[in-house]
């Protein structure tokens, strides 16, 4: 292995805040490594990247108030092909923010169509139309990325979608288009459901009305509906208003505030200069909030856009928050409609906790809603605490039979009380049961994506066929890895050894060569 930066893991603050602490603290320096160490055989088909985004603060931050998700983004990716480990890169999303914390000189030109620029993106990464996208929610900024993760600048879509984008689109696995719902508070009492073509562009955008400003992390995608959580994490528009106010102005201006933000559109360029300072906004502007109605709204695929109304069928639910469905499906049953949510579910968010998601342990659940009678059930499936689902996401949108989470323990799950542990959890839907991945107990890991084996000619292959992989760590080598598992058994194919640690991050995916 050849490395060409030193390696410096020192973690930056203070283990006052479980999210800045042990598996999650940040790294402080960026490195390219070539031909790595791999022990285990690295499946021929893997041609490509795998790459994950994660929030990783630039400079120092302060753990009393730090919220886990507005660090600056950071990806890590690995390069796999012809059974090798080419590279691994990690590098920071440069934002102006960034930028100025590095020292490096301002981009040239600004993107303020694309959205707000005081938070990283720092949520997901993933290949589409042959860029690599870095992305977040909330109407900030998305950023394009080269091949080796150097920041090309904000992401509008080559014009065709502004004002921010979303973390979580789903691609039909039918079209390759992706299919999405933002949220922004800039967007007034409306989220936006957008499909975002083969080549990159926007070819239909819809808004759909909500109840106030919640903060709507993901959705759920079926072949015939989209589905949206309009649950009670709304934006809290205090936490918009300037830390230095003089006091004569804190009153008029919080009446403002609550009147406005989040209520009433704001013209996307107001929006973005609300937010181009360089300092980047360690805080999270949303938070529980008891008064908001919690409610799945169901919406045909083809309804609303060119200036029809969107056609959407609520449906109340006990509060709660979702930030993750793991897949979602419609089917018919007894002549009955049924629509099959399956979600990693909070109790409560963003409600004692709010540096981060550790107000409640999140369980993997089942809503059914009958869509003929409009009855809604709710089913636990799994009362351990689990987050970031993935499938075969081939079938996304239609029916499922295996799901994969990570099981998280201690932790920010317990304020930092105890030492964080993780498992990797297979659900097989078909029987109810799940299996424990046999991993080496010194490893954490993040989530883990599934990559299909290619068909070969006409032989159709199970669901399970295929490579989970992803980021761990390993604590008793001090060690990054690049973990590949069989998802039929859950055992190691191979795994890539690392220059440095690789904080937990949030989402990841496999990028296959063009
Ligand atoms: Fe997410």
């Amino acid at each position: 292995m050849r490395l060409e930066a030193e390696v410096n893991t020192a973690v930056t603050a203070a283990p006052a805040n479980p999210y800045l602490d042990d598996f999650l603290a940040p790294v402080s320096t960026e490195v390219t490594a070539t031909d790595l160490a791999v022990t285990g055989h690295i499946p021929d088909f893997l041609d490509g990247r795998y790459l994950r985004n994660g929030p990783n603060p630039v400079a120092e931050v302060d753990p009393a108030t730090y919220h886990w998700f507005t660090g600056d983004g950071m990806v890590h990716g690995v390069a796999l092909r012809g059974g090798r480990a080419d590279w691994y890169r990690n590098r920071w999303v440069r934002t102006a923010g960034v930028r100025a914390a590095l020292g490096e000189p301002a981009a040239a030109a600004r993107n303020l169509r694309a959205g707000m620029q005081s938070l990283g993106a720092n949520t997901n990464v993933l290949a589409h139309a042959g860029k690599t996208l870095a992305l977040v929610e909330g109407g900030v900024a998305n950023y394009e990325l080269s091949d080796e993760l150097d920041t090309v600048g904000a992401c509008d879509f080559d014009g065709t979608l502004t004002g921010g984008y979303t973390a979580h689109p789903h691609r039909d696995p039918r079209t390759g288009e992706l299919h999405a719902v933002s949220y922004s508070f800039a967007r007034g009492r409306t989220v936006q459901y957008s499909v975002i073509d083969a080549h990159g562009h926007a070819r239909r955008t819809v808004d759909i009305e909500v109840s106030g400003s919640p903060m709507m992390h993901d959705f759920s995608l079926t072949d015939k509906y989209v589905v949206i959580y309009d649950l009670p994490v709304t934006l809290d528009p205090m936490q918009m208003l300037p830390k230095k106010m003089p006091k004569w102005m804190r009153h008029p201006a919080q009446l403002v505030a609550q009147a406005v933000v989040g209520r009433v559109p704001v013209p996307g360029p107001i929006a973005a200069l609300m937010n181009r300072n360089e300092r980047s906004a360690y805080q999270l502007p949303y938070a529980w909030n008891p008064k908001y109605p919690a409610r799945i709204g169901v919406m045909p695929r083809d309804t609303g856009g060119n200036g029809a109304a969107a056609v959407v069928r609520w449906f109340e639910i006990e509060p709660c928050y979702v930030y993750h469905p793991l897949n979602a499906y419609s089917e018919v049953r007894n002549s009955h409609e049924v629509l099959v949510l399956d979600v990693v579910r909070y109790e409560r968010m963003f409600d004692r906790d709010r540096r981060g998601p550790g107000d409640t342990a999140p369980t993997l659940d089942r809503w059914t809603i009958n869509l003929t009678t409009g009855a809604v059930t709710s089913e636990r499936r799994d009362d351990r605490s689990q987050e970031f689902p993935r499938i075969n996401e081939t079938l996304l949108g239609s029916r499922h039979r295996f799901g994969y989470t990570v099981g998280i323990g201690g932790g920010f799950v317990d304020s930092g009380r105890s030492k964080m542990s993780s498992a990797l959890y297979k659900h097989d839907y078909a029987t109810g049961s799940s299996m424990i991945a046999p991993l080496d107990p010194e490893l954490l890991i993040g989530e883990m994506s599934f990559v299909p084996r290619p068909a070969a000619g006409s032989v159709s292959l199970s669901e399970d066929d295929g490579i989970l992989m992803g980021y761990g760590y390993h604590r008793g080598r001090d060690e990054g890895q690049l973990l590949l598992l069989d998802a039929q058994t859950c055992e190691s194919v191979a795994t890539v050894h690392l220059p440095q640690r690789v904080p937990m991050g949030f989402h990841g995916n496999w990028a296959p060569r063009d």
